[in-house]
């Protein structure tokens, strides 16, 4: 009840429009996920169970039209051997097919279908588009700790259904915590045990969730992990280079300070 009732205060102080801007904002978990920090990396069969929960469950209705099929394969990403993404892709996918002028199974070279059904977004690019901390203050200082919280956001909107739900313009609206402005069209997609994870991992609403939002940052930044590793590279190529120089320095230097001291 005191929950609701702070719940309530927050929602009537949020500014109704700009809801994305700081401070409208709803209330997003810092969750850790193997990716953060310089050395993170994804976790395989994290991926592949978030990859089960998009199948089974999100893409009813969400499209992930710039993703193609073949990267589940990739040895950074999902890693499925390849007769499986093929299998995969055409026990579970449909494209439309131009020159057949025709529905048929997808193969690996196509990319995930798109889906708008009832005005779901497409999540090709969900995790980059999406940003689950700022401020304080506009200064993105959390951003700077915390990450950019596209995967937590996402997560915290899967877990953050409240059960109330109200009707508006004929549309449904339902409440939710980590949606800007609280009340949002999508009914809750996820209710426990929704897929059977063939790892054996326990399929709750917050396990299910966060693999979801997993897979949904690797689907927008596939090479998270290239792009990590890189970094470290130049920052050590950076850091020898500095000590070269320095001590290139102090030599070419060294006759006329020995002079100078004359
Ligand atoms: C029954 C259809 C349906 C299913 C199933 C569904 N969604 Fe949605 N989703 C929607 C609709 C409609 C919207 C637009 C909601 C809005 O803007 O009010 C949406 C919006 C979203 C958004 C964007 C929220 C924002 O900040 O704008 C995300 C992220 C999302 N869905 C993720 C998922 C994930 C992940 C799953 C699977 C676990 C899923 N959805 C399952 C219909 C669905």
């Amino acid at each position: 009840m005191l929950k609701k009732l702070a719940l309530a205060a927050t929602l009537a102080l949020a500014p109704v429009s700009g809801a994305f801007a700081a401070g409208a904002s709803g209330h997003v978990e810092n969750y850790d996920f193997s990716f953060e920090g310089p050395f993170g990396t994804f976790d395989q069969a994290q991926l592949q169970r978030g990859l089960q929960v998009y199948t089974q469950v999100c893409s009813a209705c969400h499209g992930m039209q710039y993703v193609p099929l073949r990267t589940l394969s990739a040895e950074d990403g999902p890693g499925m051997p390849e007769d499986q993404v093929r299998a995969y892709a055409e026990q579970f996918f449909e494209v439309y097919d131009d020159e057949l002028d025709d529905f048929r199974p997808a193969r690996p070279t196509d990319n995930f279908p798109a889906n708008n059904a009832a005005g779901a977004p497409d999540l090709s690019m969900m995790a980059k588009a999406r940003a689950g901390f700022h401020g304080p203050y506009g200064l993105g200082i959390n951003q700077f700790f915390k990450g950019m919280g596209g995967p937590e956001y996402i997560a915290s909107l899967l877990a953050g259904y409240t059960g109330e739900e109200k009707e508006e313009a004929g549309t449904i609206l339902y409440e939710n915590e980590a949606f800007p402005g609280g009340w949002i069209s999508m009914g809750p997609p996820l209710y426990g045990d929704d897929v059977d994870f063939a790892d054996g991992t326990e399929a709750t609403i917050e396990q299910q969730s966060q693999d979801v939002a997993a897979f949904l940052m690797w689907a927008a930044e596939p090479k998270l992990m290239a792009r990590k590793q890189a970094g470290f590279v130049g920052v050590v190529f950076l850091t020898v280079l500095s000590v070269l120089l320095y001590l290139t320095n102090k030599r070419l230097w060294a006759p006329v300070k020995a002079r100078a001291k004359e």
